[in-house]
């Protein structure tokens, strides 16, 4: 595996909440990186100067993953600017909770659309530039094994199917020597699930240390993962939870 120095990662959703530490802590790493966001054009401009005026590379690109080949345009983006890939991050995410009779099927489409086909998308337009020791990486969620109150049927399908699709990507993308892996988070203080929200005292309850997550924290794995250092671990989805409901 090259040097940081000569990587480039793209990070989908990396306007706010856990996408943006992701670009902070990969950045840091001297990693060159790349960006998507959907509507946050003024967080996103100023994260790229913030990484700029520390001496990193980045680059932020509108691409509502809502809409089919964004992603992928995304891709080609990353490359044109930057030649390269070497790092995926699909972390763009959307979350609603209702009782399964309430959703419509423009909604059920909308949360497959953002949480698994754009990451399928991202993957199929990544993983032919890519080569032995590149790395892509899922922040699936908690909620792929654990709901612990109504409401969460769609949120919860689209987590376990990335879970799946992690497994069989491992697979399919092993003899080129790339990982694939799968974050789970529990709650993490962000715009989706603000630690002074509604549900935070409930959710508090199911964690072991009693606290929310921070996105840092979050991208610290990203970072683990992502190096030369995680390279026997692929196919795997990886709790990073505080120990919810255990
Ligand atoms: N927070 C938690 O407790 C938690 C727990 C487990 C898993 N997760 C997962 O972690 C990931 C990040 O969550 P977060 O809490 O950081 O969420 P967040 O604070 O709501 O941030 C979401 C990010 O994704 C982008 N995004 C949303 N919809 C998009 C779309 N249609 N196209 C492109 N980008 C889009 C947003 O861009 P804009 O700023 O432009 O809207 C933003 O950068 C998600 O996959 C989420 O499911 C979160």
């Amino acid at each position: 595996m090259e040097s940081n120095l000569n990587k480039v990662a793209l990070i989908t959703g990396g306007s706010r909440g856990i996408g943006a530490s992701i670009v902070r802590r990969l950045a840091e790493d001297g990693i060159t990186v790349a960006f998507t966001y959907a509507n946050s054009s003024n967080s996103s401009e100023e994260l790229v100067n913030e990484i700029q005026n520390s001496g990193g590379r980045a680059y932020a690109i509108q691409a509502n993953a809502e809409n089919v080949n964004t992603t992928k345009e995304a891709v080609g983006k990353t490359i044109e600017k930057f030649g390269r890939i070497n790092i995926l991050i699909n972390n763009a995410g959307i979350f609603e909770s209702k009782m399964y009779d309430e959703f419509t099927m423009e909604e059920f489409d909308r949360m497959v659309a953002v949480n698994v086909r754009s990451v399928f998308e991202g993957v199929q337009a990544a993983a032919p530039h890519m080569s032995e020791g590149d790395r892509i990486i899922t922040i699936g969620s908690v909620n792929a094994n654990v709901t612990g109150f109504p409401g969460l049927s769609l949120y919860a399908m689209s987590k376990a199917a990335v879970a799946g699709m992690t497994r069989g990507l491992a697979r399919d993308l092993a003899s080129k020597g790339i990982t694939v892996n799968n974050i789970q988070p529990g709650p993490v203080d962000t715009d989706m699930n603000p630690v002074d929200g509604s549900n935070a005292k409930l959710l508090k309850e199911f964690i072991a240390l009693g606290r929310y997550g921070k996105a840092t924290e979050i991208a610290d794995l990203v970072a683990f993962l992502s190096s030369e250092q995680s390279g026997y671990i692929t196919g795997a989805s990886i709790d990073i939870n505080g120990g919810f409901m255990i």
